[in-house]
């Protein structure tokens, strides 16, 4: 195929390297927004009167020609037309002739690449935002079947106090809201055209670049014309947000996992998400939360990548960049799998209430109770610790709990112990004291789903 800048050139492209250089596989996904991008650029053309309103049109009506041909899947992508850009590009003369011809006034790849990739992401951004909303409702929905459901609360993965259900799954509801708020805020980054850059330098043709910035529903325009077709910046902020999303239903995952142990055996995972073994006719897998786990490795290794192909490239534009592409259409497919699945998932986990209550009674989960029963009497904390402390010794030597000890043995070790401490330990008294702000409390935990829940009425 007849490269644009065949002008310059005496002999054909290798064909080793139309294969190695071409991106039109991978880039095509752009196709949407690549046209979205030149109605709008043809539409300020013509306003400009740069070219004529009748071209114009022409452009138009041709580039939505195409759209259809691309979402009927009869457009030829041909690879020695490199990439989406220049295959549209191509597809639109062939159509249209001396108008088609005049499209690419006053733009160069460098300033449309920059573009269309804000304009794709920032539709997917708007698609994850919605899948972490229904996700974080599913989240909610759980949490409030369970603020009575009593578990262990893990510390270095030891039992350390107990927790009630609810206020662990809450946790996550919280760092999902933040990961939220950091697409937003990558959003409102990303919200600048780049259009009318050019290569790099702008261009001496009289062009609107705020008017095409507002037919694209873009806040403003890039300020400097070298920035705005060298950064990648906004492209690796979502990688980076999406690797701290992947970061966080990782760690959830992994407690799915644990919990489906027998040794856990705090849930058991639904039949049609989880998988059996070829060979063990009693195993059922976790392969969702593992795969989640493992996909996690994956988005970082795609911010890895990207920043390394950015890393030390000089000003401005450099062909490395195409390279951008694929970690961030592979991150963008990994969220967004994940958190749909895990959101189909979660509503169908069954939760053990009685297995996670034993084990929430149990290893001593109350000892920072009885300390703070002896603050209570003006012991300081760190008498208080060892006395429980020593208590605590002696009664894992003997097999015992606390509460097995009579009244005159407690007394052995503090006589400010009374028979009202026997209230305290167990973990339902535990949870119900836990009244400080953010705590455990089932009131308060109730109280928080209150508010969240009417935080998301719309
Ligand atoms: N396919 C290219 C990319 O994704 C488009 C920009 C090409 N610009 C250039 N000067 N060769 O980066």
């Amino acid at each position: 195929m007849k490269k644009p800048w065949a002008g310059r050139f005496q002999k054909e492209t290798a064909k080793s390297v139309e294969t190695f250089s071409e991106s039109v596989s991978f880039d095509r996904r752009l196709w949407r927004v690549d046209i979205e991008g030149s109605i709008a650029h043809a539409r300020m053309l013509a306003k400009q009167g740069i070219i004529s309103r009748d071209e114009a049109l022409t452009i138009i009506r041709g580039l939505k020609e195409i759209a259809e041909e691309i979402q009927r899947g009869s457009l030829h992508f041909d690879a020695s037309l490199e990439d989406v850009h220049m295959n549209i590009e191509a597809a639109l003369i062939r159509k249209t002739g001396a108008a088609g011809a005049k499209l690419h006034t006053a733009r160069s790849r460098n300033d449309q690449v920059a573009l269309d990739l804000r304009l794709y992401l920032r539709q997917e951004i708007r698609e994850i935002i919605a899948l972490i909303d229904r996700f974080q409702e599913v989240i909610l929905g759980l949490a409030r079947r369970h603020t009575n459901t009593l578990m262990p609360g893990y510390t270095h993965m030891q039992r350390a106090q107990p927790v009630v259900l609810a206020h662990h799954l809450l946790a996550y509801f919280e760092m999902f809201s933040r990961d939220r708020q950091r697409f937003e805020d990558a959003l409102g980054r990303m919200s600048v055209s780049p259009l009318g850059a050019c290569a790099l330098a702008g261009t001496s043709l009289p062009i609107d670049r705020k008017y095409v910035a507002k037919l694209l529903r873009f806040g403003t325009v890039s300020d400097n014309s070298i920035d705005a077709i060298s950064d990648r910046d906004f492209a690796i902020e979502f990688v980076s947000v999406s690797a701290m999303t992947m970061m966080h239903t990782s760690r959830l995952c992994e407690d799915l996992v644990l919990w489906s142990t027998e040794e856990f055996g705090f849930i058991e995972l639904p039949d049609a998400f989880a998988t059996g073994s070829s060979i063990m006719p009693q195993k059922k897998n976790p392969d969702v939360p593992e795969l989640v786990r493992g996909k996690t490795g994956r988005v970082y290794g795609n911010l890895v990548g990207i920043l390394t192909m950015m890393k030390a490239l000089p000003l401005s534009y450099n062909r490395d960049m195409q390279e951008d592409k694929i970690p961030v259409f592979d991150t963008v497919d990994t969220v967004k799998s994940v958190l749909a699945v895990l959101a189909d998932m979660l509503p169908h986990i069954k939760f053990n209430r009685r297995r996670m209550a034993e084990a929430a009674s149990r290893g001593f989960s109350t000892a920072t109770d009885v300390a703070e029963y002896l603050v209570s009497k003006g012991v300081p904390f760190r008498t208080a610790h060892e006395v429980v402390g020593r208590l605590v010794r002696f009664c894992g030597e003997g097999g015992l709990a606390i509460e097995d000890l009579p009244i005159a043995k407690l007394r052995e070790f503090s006589p400010l112990f009374q028979k009202d401490l026997y209230r305290l330990l167990s973990a339902r008294s535990s949870v119900a004291r836990k009244r400080s702000a953010g705590g455990t409390s089932p009131v308060l935990v109730a109280k928080r789903i209150r508010t969240l829940g009417r935080a998301r009425k719309p």
